[in-house]
């Protein structure tokens, strides 16, 4: 991956958290949380960008990746994804103990939705419901609407989708100026990622973000900088493996530093590649609008 363009000023990954909330300080919430210096045309992108992250199998690691970037971003996370362990309910939401469901409600009105404040300490959400599962719009209605919730917010959107080329999940991909493609170096991942870059081809400005990493299995790597020759796609920064994820409980983004103020020792790893994750698709975001 080429040096960031996006101008980075300071590493701020243990920075305090500033008092207030997120929505207080848009845009420039992404530029502090990142440590990038501001530009006109950051400053212009990022209240109307759109970045999905969409991979044609489960359990790669986009919920994870979505939420933290959402974060990271001073962003909307919007969750697509009906099904139970997504982002909505790593985030605290119990859709059962509520009388409304904003993302029904919100297409079934041709309203846009308003976000659920994140305190600061996780992303702002509008939360799925089981029902989106039945109830998806077709991929170009999603498309517009999410364009017309990204107007209206004046925020950086980040989708989290289901897996596979369902009608919502394409249609996320349609409004995105990024999809992030979460990639595992296995062999069935590397399968579904294959059919997602064929299925895709031409025009969807795609990164693949390797998640998970332990140790870069050769021929798995091989196959991946294949793929990424054919379709053009760019590999990004390399999350890797963390274990701690995996069993962590906590409703907070892991990259927001707590009321100490402090990223945990366990978790700076994983909040550094993040923010190179956040870096890069800013990168590309600009990149593609040149
Ligand atoms: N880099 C990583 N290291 C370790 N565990 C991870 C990593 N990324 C994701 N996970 C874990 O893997 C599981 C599946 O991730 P998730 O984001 O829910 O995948 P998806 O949304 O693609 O189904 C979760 O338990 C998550 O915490
Ligand atoms: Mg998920």
């Amino acid at each position: 991956m080429p040096d960031s363009t996006a101008g980075v000023a300071t590493r701020n990954v243990s920075g305090k958290r500033r008092a207030g909330g997120a929505e207080a300080q848009q845009p420039g919430i992404a530029l502090e949380r990142l440590g990038v210096a501001s530009s006109p045309a950051l400053m212009e992108l990022l209240p109307r960008l759109i970045v999905t992250v969409a991979a044609w199998k489960g359990g790669v690691g986009k919920t994870e990746l979505a939420k933290e970037l959402a974060f990271l971003l001073g962003g909307v996370l919007v969750d697509l994804d009906w099904d139970e362990g997504g982002a909505t309910r790593a985030w605290g939401y119990r859709h059962e103990t509520r009388a409304t469901a904003p993302l029904l409600d919100a297409l079934e009105a041709g309203r846009v939705p308003r976000p659920l404040s994140g305190g600061g300490v996780r992303a702002d959400l509008i939360p799925s419901h089981p029902d989106f599962a039945i109830h998806q719009p077709p991929a170009d209605q999603m498309a517009s609407t999410l364009e017309k919730w990204s107007q209206s917010l004046g925020r950086p959107l980040v989708v989290d989708t289901h897996p596979g080329g369902v009608s919502s999940t394409m249609g996320a991909v349609a409004a995105a100026h990024v999809i992030v493609v979460p990639v595992n170096l296995e062999t069935r991942a590397l399968k579904a990622t294959e059919s997602m870059a064929k299925e895709l081809q031409g025009g969807y400005p795609l990164l693949f973000v390797i998640n998970r990493v332990e140790a870069a299995p050769e021929a798995e790597l091989r196959q991946l900088e294949k793929l990424s020759d054919t379709f053009d796609i760019p590999v990004g920064p390399v999350v890797s493996s963390h274990t701690f994820l995996k069993r962590r409980k906590l409703t907070m983004a892991v990259c927001a530093p707590g009321r100490s103020g402090e990223i945990p020792a366990r978790a700076a790893g994983f909040v550094e590649e993040m923010h190179e994750v956040a870096r890069s698709v800013l990168d590309l975001a600009l990149k593609a609008q040149q």
